[in-house]
C-alpha cells in the first residue's frame, strides 16, 4: 500500500519532537513538509527545533516552513516553562546545519494542498497556520484529505484552565475558525476534524523505566529522548504531582497511522474565544443543538499498543522482545 502523504504542523515543543520522530520512522507516512507555528516557543525556535530533530533522523531532505508568529487575536502566550527556553528541554542540541524554506508555512500549504488530490495534515500546536489558510485559500484548506488536531478536551481538565488545553487555548480564535468550517463550508461536508484531545493524551505517560528500556533499545535515540524529557518530567512532578510526563502530540500521528488505536464518537464541537473559559472545546455529545457533526472525538486508546509501536518502529525494537519488558514495567496505572 502507498505511504500517506501527510504535512505536520506543529510547535516543537518537547512532545512535538517525539512526535515528528514517530512519523518520520512510520513507513505508512510520507512527510512532505513541517510547517512550523508559534506555540511552545516562538516560531523561529520552532523550525530551529524541527530542523534539529530532522537532523537527528537524518531526513534533512524533508522541508521546514515557518508559519504565523502571533495568534489572530489573542496576544501570543509561550509555553517554555514546560518545554524549556528552546523548547526541547534545555537539551543542548546543536544548532542545525540546514535552514528552512524560504516559502512561508501557509503558502507552502496553500500550493501543495492545491496540487494535491490526497494530502493529510497533523496539527500538533495552535491552529493559527490552518486559520489563516482558510482565510487566504478556503478551496486549498478543504481540499485536506483528513485533518487529526492534538487539541482541545472533552470531559478531562484543561492544562491552561480548569477547561482549556494550550493549543486551543493559545489561539481560540483560530481553533474556533476551523471548527466552524468544518460545519458550514459545503465543501468540506461529511469530513470531520479527529480531535486527539487530553482525554486521550493524558493515557500516554512516558516514565523513567520507559525511557531506561527506551535507551537499552536505542542508546543515542533513547539517550536524546531521555535529554529532552527530564525538563519535562521535572515540571509534571512539580504541576502534576506524578512521575512521568504525558506525551501529548505522539499520539495523534500514532492514531493518523492506525486508527484502531483509538476510539470515540462523533459530534458538533465549537471552541470558546470569549471570557473566562476561552480556548474550551464544547462538545455536544447529546446534540442538544443538532448541527452538523464536524468532529470525531476521540475518547479511548490503548498505552500498551501505542509505547510499543514507539519502541518497534522509532527505536527498532524487537515487538515480542519490547512485549516482554512491557509486562514488567507498563503495569502501574498512571492517574489521568
Ligand atoms: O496541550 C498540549 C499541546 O500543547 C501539545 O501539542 C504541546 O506540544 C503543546 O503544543
Ligand atoms: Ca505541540
Amino acid at each position: 500500500m502507498n505511504a500517506r502523504k501527510v504535512i505536520l504542523d506543529c510547535d516543537p515543543g518537547i512532545d512535538d519532537a517525539l512526535a515528528l520522530m514517530l512519523a518520520l520512522s512510520l513507513p505508512g507516512l510520507d512527510v512532505v513538509g513541517i510547517t512550523v507555528v508559534c506555540g511552545n516557543v516562538p516560531v523561529e525556535k520552532g523550525v530551529k527545533n524541527a530542523l534539529k530533530i530532522l537532523e537527528l533522523m537524518n531526513r534533512t531532505e524533508i522541508p521546514v516552513y515557518a508559519g504565523e508568529a502571533r495568534p489572530l487575536v489573542r496576544p501570543y502566550v509561550d509555553a517554555m516553562d514546560t518545554h524549556g527556553e528552546d523548547g526541547l528541554g534545555e537539551a543542548g542540541f546543536p544548532d542545525p546545519s540546514v535552514s528552512c524554506s524560504s516559502q512561508d508555512a501557509v503558502s507552502f500549504l496553500a500550493d501543495r494542498l492545491s496540487a494535491e488530490e490526497e494530502l493529510s495534515v497533523i496539527a500538533l500546536g495552535p491552529m493559527t497556520n490552518l486559520a489563516r489558510l482558510l482565510e487566504r485559500s478556503p478551496e486549498a484548506f478543504a481540499r485536506i484529505q483528513e485533518l487529526v488536531s492534538m487539541g482541545g478536551t472533552y470531559k478531562s481538565h484543561g492544562n491552561c484552565s480548569p477547561v482549556a488545553e494550550y493549543n486551543y487555548w493559545c489561539d481560540p480564535d483560530a481553533a474556533a475558525k476551523v471548527y466552524e468550517a468544518y460545519a458550514s463550508m459545503p465543501e468540506l461536508s461529511g469530513k470531520q476534524i479527529h480531535m486527539i484531545g487530553l482525554d486521550v493524551t493524558r493515557k500516554i505517560v512516558l516514565t523513567p523505566n520507559l525511557i531506561e528500556y527506551m535507551k537499552r533499545i536505542h542508546p543515542v535515540l533513547g539517550g536524546k529522548i531521555e535529554a529532552i524529557t527530564r525538563f519535562y518530567l521535572d515540571f509534571h512532578w512539580q504541576q502534576e504531582g506524578i512521575i512521568g510526563c504525558v506525551t501529548n502530540d505522539p499520539l495523534a500521528v500514532a492514531y493518523f497511522a492506525d486508527r484502531s488505536l483509538c476510539s470515540g464518537f462523533d459530534a458538533y464541537t465549537a471552541v470558546e474565544t470569549e471570557g473566562i473559559s476561552y480556548g474550551q472545546t464544547l462538545v455536544d455529545a447529546y446534540d442538544f443543538w443538532k448541527k452538523p457533526h464536524n468532529s470525531y472525538i476521540l475518547t479511548e486508546t490503548d498505552p500498551f499498543r501505542f509505547w510499543l509501536l514507539f519502541c518497534c518502529q522509532v527505536l527498532g525494537g524487537d515487538e515480542s522482545a519490547v512485549r516482554h519488558i512491557f509486562s514488567q514495567i507498563l503495569t502501574e496505572e498512571v492517574p489521568a
